[in-house]
């Protein structure tokens, strides 16, 4: 059995999945990390509930938390951005994402239409976010 550590994931971050009872990688897990902790690019594909969000959470927030990316955090200017087709699955990866983050000095927030947009303006001091496209359409 490998370990989310041994695949390169900062101490904090599998720190915070053991605490969930998150320990051993599952098999996209496995071989996703090595390349998405490198900075590499990935297509990814697992039927539902293969463990596809914590797959591309790690190395989101671990890469974002990295010095060099620290340098350029700006209030207003979100890093990371995760686009999900709907606000349920937009609040599901926040959830997944934002103890990470956290653990790593870093915050997020859910960005999506038929609320107060200014309330969501203001929180947008984030380095990841989930939104739903349709509210993302104004910050591109
Ligand atoms: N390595 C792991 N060990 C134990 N539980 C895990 C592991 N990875 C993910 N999980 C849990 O498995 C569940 C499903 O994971 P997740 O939602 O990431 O799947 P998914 O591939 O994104 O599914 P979907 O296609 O439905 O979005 C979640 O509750 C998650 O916390
Ligand atoms: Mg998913």
């Amino acid at each position: 059995m490998t370990t989310f550590a041994a695949l390169g994931t900062p101490k904090e971050l599998a720190d915070t999945l053991t605490a969930q009872g998150i320990v051993e990688p599952f098999p996209i897990q496995v071989k996703t990390l090595p390349d998405t902790l490198a900075g590499r690019d990935v297509l990814g594909r697992g039927r539902t509930g293969s463990g596809k969000t914590i797959a591309f959470a790690i190395p989101l927030v671990a890469r974002l938390a990295e010095r060099e990316a620290k340098h350029f955090r700006k209030p207003g200017r979100p890093m990371g951005l995760v686009l999900a087709p709907t606000r349920e699955l937009a609040t599901q990866i926040n959830a997944t994402i934002e103890p990470m983050a956290k653990a790593m000095g870093l915050t997020t927030t859910v960005i999506y239409g038929g609320i107060s947009q200014a309330r969501q303006e203001k929180a947008l001091r984030p380095v990841s976010t989930s939104s739903s496209p349709a509210r993302a359409a104004w910050r591109t």
